[in-house]
C-alpha cells in the first residue's frame, strides 16, 4: 500500500463491507432484469432510485435510458468520469443462479450488472467519504455515467452526443475479465482491446432450376468462394507483425434443394488496433470481392464501417488506475493482460478525453467465457472493483492539485 496516499484518503482506500453488501444486492437485482440495447428502462429506473436514495439529483434519459449523476468535492478541480455499460445479450441464461434473468431470451453474460454495482458502489463509498475530513482534502468532480447500448457499440458516441464529456478531464472504467484469474487487475497502457469494423457483401446473380446451372449465375457458389478468399485477406494481405482478425460470421443464400436463388449475404467482423491495418480493411474486402464476383459474373455490393477504434489507455492515467490497483491487490497480483481482439466503445471516450479501462480478473477453473449462457463470476471481485475506482478517483482527483 502507498503509504502517503492511504494517510491522505484513508476513507477513499477501504469502502466498508456496508459497501460491498450494496454492491451484491444491487448486481443481484440488475442481473435478473437484463434489457437488450437501447431498451433498458427497468435497469435505469433501479439505478435512479439507488442514485436518489444516496442523495443525487440525476439527469435521467440521456440517450434513451443513460443516467448522469455528478458528485461535487469543489467547485475547482479536475472533473473525473467513471463509466458503466447497461445492455444484457440475447442469451437465454443457464447459470442455474437464484438471481437468474426473469426476462426470457435475455442475459447479463458480459458483467454488465457488475460494472453498474460496482460504480454504484462507488457513488455510495464516495458520498460518505464527501461527509468526512478525507473529503474535504478532495477537488474536483465525480461523474458517474450509466451508458445503454454498449453491445451495439452505439450507446458511447449517443451519450457524447448528449453532451456527457462537458468539462471532463479524465474517464475510467472497468471490464469483468475471464481470461485473467480472479483476485487480480489487468492494466495495459496503450491498445488493450480492438477497433472493431463490420461488413455487408450482398452478391446478386441471376436464379433458376438446380438442375441447369448453365443457365444461371450462382451466388451460393460464388458466397462460398468469397467467403474462403476474404480468409486470405489476413494471412497474404495484413503486415504479419500486426494482430487483426477477419471473421465472416453470417452467409445467407436460397431456402431449399433445387433452386438456384437470386441473392446471397454476407456479414462479418473485422479487428485491428494500427491504423495502417484499420485503414485498409475495405480497399482489401473490395479488391477480393470483386475479383472472385467478376470472374463469376455475379455483381456485388459491399458496405464496410468501423465501428470503433481501439481502447487506447493513457499513460498518465493508466499509470495513476495501476498505483490504484496495487493499493488494492497488492504489486504481484497487477497483470499485464496482453491485447485483446475484443472491443469496447469506451474508445470513442477517449478519442476526446485522456481514459483508462481496466480489466478486473474474473477467471475460475471451471468458469464460463463472457456471452456463454453459462456465464457468471465470483461477487467478491466487486469489491475490488469498487475499491480501485475509489483509489484511482482519489488519484486523479488530487493529480490536478496544486
Ligand atoms: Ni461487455
Amino acid at each position: 500500500m502507498n503509504e502517503q496516499r492511504a494517510e491522505d484518503w484513508p476513507l477513499l482506500m477501504t469502502p466498508d463491507n456496508d459497501t460491498a453488501a450494496f454492491s451484491v444486492d444491487i448486481r443481484r437485482r440488475l442481473h435478473q432484469i437484463p434489457e437488450l440495447a437501447m431498451t433498458e428502462k427497468k435497469t435505469s429506473a433501479l439505478i435512479e432510485a439507488e442514485l436518489r436514495k444516496l442523495g443525487f439529483s440525476p439527469r435521467c434519459n440521456i440517450a434513451g435510458t443513460g443516467i448522469v449523476a455528478d458528485l461535487v468535492f469543489s467547485a475547482s478541480g479536475p472533473t473525473v468520469m467513471i463509466r458503466a455499460d447497461m445492455d444484457a445479450l440475447p442469451i437465454q441464461e443457464e447459470t442455474g443462479l437464484e438471481c437468474a434473468s426473469l426476462h426470457d431470451g435475455a442475459m447479463h453474460a458480459c458483467g454488465h450488472d457488475g460494472h453498474m454495482a460496482m460504480v454504484l458502489g462507488t457513488a455510495k463509498h464516495l458520498v460518505e467519504c464527501s461527509r468526512t475530513a478525507a473529503g474535504k482534502n478532495l477537488c474536483g468532480k465525480v461523474r458517474f455515467v450509466f451508458q445503454p447500448a454498449e453491445e451495439s457499440a452505439c450507446g458511447a458516441q449517443a451519450m457524447m452526443d448528449a453532451g456527457v464529456l462537458e468539462g471532463v478531464d479524465f474517464c475510467i472504467a472497468t471490464h469483468i475479465w475471464p481470461e485473467i484469474p480472479k483476485g487480480t487487475i489487468g492494466v495495459r497502457e496503450g491498445y488493450l482491446m480492438a477497433a472493431m469494423g463490420k461488413f455487408n457483401i450482398t452478391l446478386t446473380g441471376k436464379g433458376g432450376h438446380g438442375s441447369q446451372p448453365h443457365l444461371c449465375t450462382d451466388v451460393v457458389d460464388a458466397a462460398a468462394q468469397v467467403t474462403c478468399a476474404l480468409q486470405h485477406v489476413v494471412s497474404r494481405r495484413i503486415n504479419p507483425v500486426l494482430p487483426a482478425v477477419l471473421t465472416v460470421g453470417s452467409l445467407q443464400a436460397g431456402h431449399t434443394y433445387n433452386i438456384i436463388p437470386q441473392t446471397a449475404r454476407i456479414m462479418g467482423t473485422t479487428r485491428a488496433f494500427h491504423q495502417e491495418v484499420r485503414a485498409s480493411w475495405e480497399n482489401h474486402i473490395r479488391q477480393v470481392v470483386e475479383g472472385v464476383c467478376t470472374g463469376m459474373g455475379i455483381s456485388a455490393t459491399i458496405e464496410f464501417s468501423e465501428e470503433d477504434g481501439p481502447v487506447d489507455n493513457d499513460p498518465a492515467v493508466t499509470s495513476v488506475v495501476r498505483e490504484a490497483a496495487i493499493d488494492v491487490v497488492g504489486k504481484s497480483r497487477v497483470v499485464d493482460p496482453g491485447l485483446s481482439m475484443t472491443s469496447e466503445d469506451f474508445a470513442r471516450y477517449q478519442t476526446k478525453v485522456p481514459g483508462c479501462l481496466f480489466f478486473l480478473g474474473a477467471g475460475t477453473a471451471d468458469g464460463k467465457p463472457l456471452h456463454n449462457s453459462g456465464f457468471t463470476f465470483d461477487e467478491d471481485i466487486l469489491i475490488t472493483g469498487t475499491q480501485t475506482f475509489c483509489s484511482a478517483t482519489a488519484g486523479l482527483l488530487n493529480a490536478q492539485k496544486a
